[in-house]
């Protein structure tokens, strides 16, 4: 029989997995360390099973003890593992940053949870980092694992996770790109890779709103590069211990918003479906690529399981909120299509108000442009007719030349909405769509707030 002892020994011997369509731009080949498959989902499991063989070694943790930790769900969920094997409580202290998926499995595999906000200081005594300390303090037999400065934890992936990469490209690796949180996986696995050749490049990926590309480069602890961010799992306003400078060659920063973009298209383009740390990885290796040649061989590690973010990057409702959502890609000629079918309706310059009157009734409109030898050359619109007959009754019988408006801009069928609606405001309600064969169509503001909706 083939069989594992316990959960804990399946951890580890991830796949390594070539990325295709996202690359395509990218002469080197890309291979993907896919985590996921560790039993809780990702690379997190590896540090937690050897952070609390430590403990156990050096006599901080006893039997029926409680663990604590200040995590961002990840390396909660491998605590979660291995204090159920072996018989320990586990509380975690979460920002309220996190995915609220992060924090129901953490209770559904047995963890407390401890939730704390987000936007305080470190020193704060409601910071993530003040209270899991108290929690230690206070709670008899408990230990504090404290993952950014515990170093078993860049220890874990100094002895599984970089010897995996290292024999699964068969020391053809140029280049290890990934995330940085704690600083963990890039140090353990940067250090092992340059110890078998020095040569291999570290790359680590940051966010705006972190200290750690500046102070790599600069060796300054800068204040005013830490702000509020969205990007998960990586970026610090803290130097933790297990980040090794030493090992990192390039910090590259990556938005909030191309991170949680790019999460999307792994799934999409390559069927994997990871984290937003993985996304932010993806597009910093784009926005690196003038680094790597034709036979280089660039690891990207994915840290976790898209399944963690339904409700954030893979959620329509809450990319649009932020602002995330690529609503340019829609173009005038896809905003035609629900009324592609009904004819352009115009009203000559010689005929009188009262019949743009009716047309906008029978049709059911708000605009009519206006013209005249077959040119566009103005106006009628419903704001500015019913202010014209409020003002003088008799302007029905009058010709339309006398009272219409300036005539609608005309744009290509491949203008963008951010094209339509730099054009569309109070003054100017609509847009013209050259159709080609002297045949033209209508986009309205209402058109483009509906499509944006
Ligand atoms: C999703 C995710 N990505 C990236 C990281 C960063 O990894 P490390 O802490 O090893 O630097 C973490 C760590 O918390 C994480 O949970």
């Amino acid at each position: 029989m083939k069989v594992y002892n316990n959960i804990l020994e399946t951890i580890g011997n991830t796949p390594l997995v070539k990325i295709n369509k996202m690359t395509k731009d990218i002469e080197a080949t890309v291979l993907a360390k896919v985590e996921t498959t560790n039993p809780g989902n990702s690379v997190k499991d590896r540090m937690a099973v050897k952070m609390v063989e430590e403990a156990e070694k050096q006599g901080l943790i006893k039997p029926g003890g409680t663990i604590i930790e200040g995590t961002s769900g990840n390396t909660g969920m491998g605590l979660a593992l291995v204090a159920t094997i072996k018989g320990y409580k586990l509380i975690c202290v979460l920002s309220d940053k996190q995915s609220k998926e992060k924090m129901d499995i953490l209770r559904a595999v047995g963890a407390e949870v401890v939730v704390c906000p987000t936007n305080v200081e470190p020193e704060d005594p409601r910071s993530y980092y003040s209270v899991s300390k108290r929690l230690a303090e206070e709670t008899p037999n408990s230990w504090y694992v404290n993952q950014y400065d515990n170093l078993a934890n860049r220890e874990a992936h100094y002895e599984t996770t970089g010897p995996e990469i290292w024999e699964q490209t068969d020391g053809k690796i140029t280049h290890f790109v990934v995330g940085v949180g704690t600083g963990g996986t890039i140090s353990g696995v940067g250090k092992y890779l340059k110890e078998k050749n020095p040569d291999i490049k570290i790359l680590g990926i940051d966010t705006y709103g972190s200290v750690f590309k500046k102070y790599h480069e600069t060796g300054i602890f800068d204040e005013n590069e830490i702000y509020p961010y969205i990007t998960e799992g990586i970026g610090e306003d803290i130097l933790p211990k297990n980040v090794d400078f030493d090992v990192i060659d390039h910090f590259e920063k990556v938005t909030d918003k191309d991170a949680a973009i790019y999460t999307r298209k792994i799934a999409l383009d390559e069927g994997i479906f990871v984290g937003n740390s993985a996304g932010s990885a993806m597009k910093g290796i784009l926005q690196m690529k003038d680094m790597f040649k034709k036979d280089d061989v660039v690891v990207v590690l994915f840290h976790d399981h898209g399944s963690r973010y339904v409700g954030k990057m893979f959620n329509n409702d809450w990319m649009r909120d932020r602002g995330f959502l690529e609503e340019a890609h829609k173009s005038a000629s896809d905003l035609l299509e629900n009324h592609k079918d009904q004819p352009l309706v115009t009203v000559g310059v010689e005929e009188l108000v009262s019949h743009a009157v009716a047309k906008m009734r029978q049709f059911k409109i708000s605009q009519i442009p206006v013209t005249k030898d077959g040119e566009f050359v103005g106006l009628i619109d419903e704001t500015a007719l019913i202010n014209h007959i409020v003002d003088n009754e008799k302007v029905k019988d009058e010709p339309i030349g006398s009272i219409m408006g300036p005539k609608l801009p005309i744009v290509k069928p491949s203008a963008s909405i951010k094209e339509l609606s730099k054009l569309i405001n109070k003054d100017v309600p609509a847009v013209l769509v050259d159709l080609g064969d002297n045949k033209y169509h209508i986009v309205t503001r209402h058109d483009v707030i509906s499509a944006m909706a």
